[in-house]
């Protein structure tokens, strides 16, 4: 069993939407047993709040239902839970790091991107204050690193 979170700010956009493609594609390749996927915020300001109404949507239109309700990330016992704890930005990264103050758990804080395979961004953008085109950026990028992170786990034999 692998356990992953996926951490942005809020924990309403970015971070939700990741959970709802890696557990769609996770549910495809019939490993829902094996692979448990979770989601939170760095940040508290959105605590049981369904994701973004604009992020909703646009998932919903490419076939995700992103049903989950924010939580904050919690020290330690997220990081001693979770394999893999997937930050969307260099933000979510320092932010977990800040909360890991004796390195511990450096080696499961991995950036999103890493796993892209087409697109050549180093963090996935937080859309929360842009347009319409954001939430479809997010989650072009969100589908290719969630492709990669498939392949990933299969490589390491989950
Ligand atoms: P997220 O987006 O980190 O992808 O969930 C945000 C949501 C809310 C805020 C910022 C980013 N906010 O400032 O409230």
């Amino acid at each position: 069993m692998k356990r992953i979170v996926f951490v942005c700010l809020g924990n309403i956009c970015r971070s939700p939407a990741a959970e709802g493609v890696m557990q769609s594609m996770v549910e495809k390749a019939g490993l829902a047993d094996a692979i448990k996927i979770d989601s939170a915020g760095t940040s508290g300001w959105h605590i049981g709040e369904k994701a973004d109404r604009r992020m909703r949507q646009t998932a919903e239109n490419r076939g995700y239902s992103l049903t989950s309700r924010s939580r904050q990330f919690q020290s330690p016992v997220d990081f001693e839970t979770f394999d893999l704890i997937v930050a969307m930005d260099d933000d979510n990264v320092r932010d977990l790091k800040s909360l890991d103050r004796s390195g511990s758990f450096a080696h499961k804080i991995v950036k999103m991107t890493d796993f892209c395979q087409n697109c050549r961004e180093t963090e996935v953008p937080d859309p929360y204050y842009g347009g319409a085109q954001g939430f479809e950026h997010v989650l072009d990028l969100l589908e290719d690193a969630c492709t990669g992170l498939m392949e990933h786990l299969k490589n390491a034999k989950l």
